[in-house]
């Protein structure tokens, strides 16, 4: 039995979706059955838990022999760091008292750093506490850059008609697209071919700027000459917060998007076949990035 966290969100819906392909035996974890139904019809067991909830967690993870883990993000946190901890403490425990034997960790590059990385710094954590739990084997998949974090762009275009943001205009990213994420979690997982403590870069099909974004983008959407502006910032936590992001939040992005610039936080392999993953940004502007631009309304 795998037990899946996060299975109704980017990464963990895809590992669900392929093991289900592959006709293994799956329990799926959110915090609303509703939103777990269509991985039952195709045969998952759906466990409704809170991640907070160490005692809820445990029991999601009871006779599993592996766990896809993730802290997934509450954007409204006021603390984001503790609430990031708490779903660590939770986690741990659950494998603790599970019989779990392999966890495949969603993580991030960067995540070797303990601190100046803002949300990169929980997931550091998270991989420290999964390697001191006895006979534990654990893959860390540190990835990239998420191409979805260009998605709120969407609404900055259409307001502003340029993208901006607090990274540099010209810093090379390694942004991937989650389904490959997912897509190499699952892998790991049908195999289980790791032990002790491992980490894996993931980079994405290639590195990429968010000036050569805003250029592909520009061409998807039929604006040519649209471009990046890196903002102030003040302006970014005030454009984050009036989207509904918390200060601790706005204030970790602006941590980690320093740390990328000034190379605090980069990649620690050099570019592999076996790190790089098929999507590449077009690709996903194509599928993802134009239809939410299609779906979405200017703001007032
Ligand atoms: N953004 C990046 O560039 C980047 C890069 C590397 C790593 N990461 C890491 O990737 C992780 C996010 O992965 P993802 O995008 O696959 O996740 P996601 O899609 O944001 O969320 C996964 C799911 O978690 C569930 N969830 C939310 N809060 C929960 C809670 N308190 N208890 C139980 N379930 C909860 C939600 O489903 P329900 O609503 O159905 O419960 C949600 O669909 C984060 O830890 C982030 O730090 C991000």
């Amino acid at each position: 039995m795998y037990v899946i966290l996060g299975a109704t969100g980017h990464t963990g819906s895809i590992v669900a979706d392929t093991l289900l392909a592959k006709n293994q035996k799956v329990r799926v974890v959110g915090r609303n059955k509703e939103r777990l139904s269509r991985f039952v019809a195709r045969g998952a067991e759906a466990f409704e838990a809170d991640a907070t909830d160490p005692n809820a967690l445990s029991r999601a993870f009871g006779r599993a022999k592996a766990a896809y883990a993730l802290l997934p993000p509450d954007m409204g946190s006021t603390d984001y760091r503790a609430h990031q901890d708490e779903i660590t403490n939770a986690i741990v425990r659950a494998i603790e008292t599970s019989g779990v034997t392999h966890v495949v960790a969603l993580s991030s590059f960067g995540a070797d750093k303990p601190e100046k990385t803002g949300p990169v710094a929980g997931l550091h954590v998270l991989e420290q506490r999964l390697a001191k739990i006895p006979k534990l084997n654990v893959l860390n998949v540190r990835a990239g850059y998420f191409m979805e974090n260009t998605l709120p762009q969407v609404g900055i275009i259409k307001n502003f008609g340029m993208m901006a943001g607090p990274v540099s205009a010209d810093l090379r990213l390694p942004m991937i697209a989650t389904r490959d994420i997912g897509a190499a979690a699952a892998e790991a997982l049908l195999k289980l071919d790791f032990s002790g403590q491992q980490t894996k870069e993931l980079l994405g099909q290639r590195d990429i700027t968010y000036l050569e974004a805003a250029r592909i983008v520009g061409t998807a959407i039929g604006i040519p000459n649209l471009t990046y502006i890196q903002m102030p910032p003040e302006q970014v936590i005030q454009g984050m917060t009036q989207m509904g992001m918390s200060k601790s939040m706005a204030a970790l992005i602006i941590e980690m998007a320093d740390s990328l610039n000034n190379g605090h936080m980069r990649a620690l392999e050099p570019r592999t076949a076996a790190n790089t993953t098929p999507t590449s940004y077009e690709e996903f502007v194509k599928e993802v990035f134009v239809p939410a631009y299609k779906g979405q309304a200017r703001s007032a």
